[in-house]
């Protein structure tokens, strides 16, 4: 989705968007833009495709100057191109405006804008903006900014310089993220800490309908009626080279091997000891109020949205709670009842998703009791939940979600098993032996990752397949999913991931030997049934690469080839299958060659309907 930088101070404003862009190259960009006020004048650089083309711009001739808006933009409205590309200006050239979010009623706007006089160079609904503000500009800036917004209906954040105020810069949202970064005579804004957190650990998060007016001295914070706003200042948790990739080729690489500590910091607090219950903090929610539960539901997009499927299974299987898990962009739609004593539970590595954020304010406004889970702290998400029980992922930088699924896996299950504890709905054994199989998920994630070598032998002998099915039943079914998901979105091979229970009904008319097959089954309920789906495939000439316990010779005898994972119960089972399928995607995206930190068309955090 589309980032934005801005920057007031003394020094090069260019070069300092430039590297806020960098740091949000992960979110997904087609093109690239700097505005820059300089001698009275606005100086603007547009460039399509990678950002390393405007290094090369910004190399051959200097952008200078200290005030400054950068942005890249994922196409909406209009292709890519240099005119499509933000920053875009007003029609006398004086003003300046990046956008993040969608503005809706942008075509009605043009068209009466355009009645107005006002030239239009863009097919983009930012635009809009630009025009607005100069129409209303009568030399102050943040004034001009309140009452453009006003026309606006959507979704936004804004960062807006004038060539007749070279010593502001103002910024406003509403339902788009947006930081403030604080420094010492010079200030930034941001649609990421990320983007900034180079620069300054400090920083304001902005709330919806409030406008930051940035100078080099100070940040001035107001409501859309210019009353004066308090906000405590957020300081970012992470350190300024935690969104580094260090040793590791890409960032997926190096996310993948967080796990183990990042399991480690999921569980710190929480569980300690298989024999006490345990505690989860962030849930906001007293022991009548968990007991009185009728329904859950979560609700998620993507990856998340996997993580919430286990959430379901665990919840009914082990709380006993009647549990559903809806696609956030779905959930609306389907206009779903809520009973009395109705938990939702919205999952996001960001916590700024639109649909995910649409979906929890219909559901609180049907009135359920929403508590989210969460990686990123203070985001949009969070603010708008009763409880927010966070992943302690730390950044996750990598396009393709890979520590972070685990960890909301981590989390449903901390969840399950505390409201099963609470509620008294399981049976105590059950729940001893998965929390002591939780509290050593970090040492066999660690053990996961050392038979990397084996998973890229796997992937180098299917990697030129087309396409691929990841089938499973029960607690995995959403492993498979996730499985297909991760390889379609980086390495794209047409992966698909199924109850293997439907093959019959349908998807196994497409086994063919240049299909292949990852099946997971591990020991459990369902692995009787998923050794005859495996010799159903096979009978077929279907390839197989099988996902089983260490010394399973039933499958390793049946399977082409094979992925060993450690044994742990099934009902956490996902937790072990989901790393050497996030490596497998990993290792045949590499060897294919593709750009798996910026996969084609892809936003990490989207942020528009
Ligand atoms: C896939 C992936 C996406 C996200 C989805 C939700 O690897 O990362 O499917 O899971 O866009 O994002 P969050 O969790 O930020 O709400």
């Amino acid at each position: 989705m589309c980032g934005i930088v801005g920057y007031i101070g003394s020094r090069s404003a260019a070069q300092i968007c430039l590297e806020g862009l960098h740091r949000l190259e992960y979110r997904g960009y087609d093109s690239a833009g700097i505005a820059v006020v300089r001698d009275g004048e606005l100086d603007v650089r547009k460039v399509v495709g990678k950002l390393s083309n405007m290094d090369a711009s910004l190399r051959e001739t200097a952008l200078p100057g200290t005030l400054g808006i950068g942005h890249t933009r994922w196409a909406t409205h209009g292709k890519p191109s240099v005119e499509n590309s933000h920053p875009h200006v007003s029609t006398n050239g004086r003003i300046a405006v990046v956008h993040n979010g969608i503005i809706e009623n942008y075509g009605e706007l043009r068209e009466q804008l355009i009645g107005e006089g006002f030239v239009f160079k863009s097919q983009t609904d930012t635009e809009v903006m630009a025009h607005l503000v100069e129409k209303y500009y009568a030399g102050d800036l943040r004034v001009a900014v309140v009452r453009a917004v006003q026309d606006l209906q959507g979704a936004f954040a804004f960062g807006v310089i004038c060539a007749d105020n070279p010593d502001q810069l103002v910024a406003v949202r509403r339902f788009s993220p947006l930081v403030v970064g604080l420094g010492e005579g010079e200030n930034y804004i941001a649609s990421d800490m990320g983007a900034i957190r180079q620069e300054t650990d400090r920083v304001y998060v902005i709330d919806d309908d409030e406008v930051a007016l940035i100078t080099r001295e100070g940040v001035e914070l107001t409501d859309l009626e210019g009353n004066p706003l308090e906000r405590e200042v957020f300081v970012i948790p992470w350190p300024a080279d935690a969104a580094e990739k260090g040793p590791h080729k890409k960032f997926m690489h190096k996310e993948i091997h967080e796990q183990p500590e990042a399991m480690r910091a999921c569980l710190a607090g929480r569980l300690s000891d298989p024999d006490k219950p345990l505690q989860l903090d962030g849930l906001n929610m007293t022991e009548a109020e968990i007991k009185g539960l009728k329904k859950v539901v979560f609700t998620a997009c993507g990856t998340a949205y996997h993580a919430g499927l286990v959430g379901r299974f665990l919840m009914e299987y082990l709380a006993k709670i009647p549990a559903e898990c809806d696609l956030a962009a779905e959930l609306r739609a389907r206009n779903p009842v809520v009973l009395d004593n109705t938990l939702c539970v919205p999952i996001s590595q960001s916590g700024e998703t639109a649909d995910t954020l649409v979906a929890l304010r219909d559901m609180k406004g049907k009135g359920a009791r929403c508590v989210s889970v969460l990686n990123v702290v203070d985001s949009s998400i969070a603010r708008e939940s009763d409880g927010a029980v966070y992943i302690q992922a730390g950044p996750e930088i990598g396009v393709a979600s890979t520590k972070a699924y685990s960890l909301q896996v981590m989390t449903m299950t901390l969840m399950a098993l505390h409201f099963a504890e609470v509620r008294g709905t399981a049976d105590p054994a059950l729940l001893r032996e998965l929390k002591a199989a939780l509290l050593k998920m970090p040492e066999y994630a660690a053990e996961l990752l050392k038979r990397e070598d084996d998973v890229i032998e796997v992937a180098k002998q299917y990697y030129q397949l087309k396409d691929a099915f990841y089938l499973a039943r029960g607690v995995n079914l959403p492993s498979a999913m996730e499985g297909a998901l991760k390889l379609k979105e980086i390495s794209y091979i047409h992966a698909e991931g199924y109850s293997a229970g439907e093959m019959k009904h349908g998807p196994i008319a497409l086994v063919c030997p240049e299909l292949f097959t990852v099946a997971i089954a591990v020991h459990g309920d369902v692995y009787e049934k998923m050794i005859g789906n495996i010799q159903e495939i096979k009978a077929r000439s279907g390839p197989v690469i099988g996902v089983a316990d260490d010394g399973d010779d039933v499958i390793g005898g049946q399977a082409d080839a094979m992925i060993w994972v450690p044994p742990v119960p099934e009902l956490v089972s996902p937790l072990t299958t989901a790393i050497p399928l996030q490596l497998l995607a990993y290792h045949m995206a590499d060897q294919r060659g593709e750009d798996i930190d910026q996969p084609r068309n892809l936003a990490k955090t989207v942020t528009v309907e």
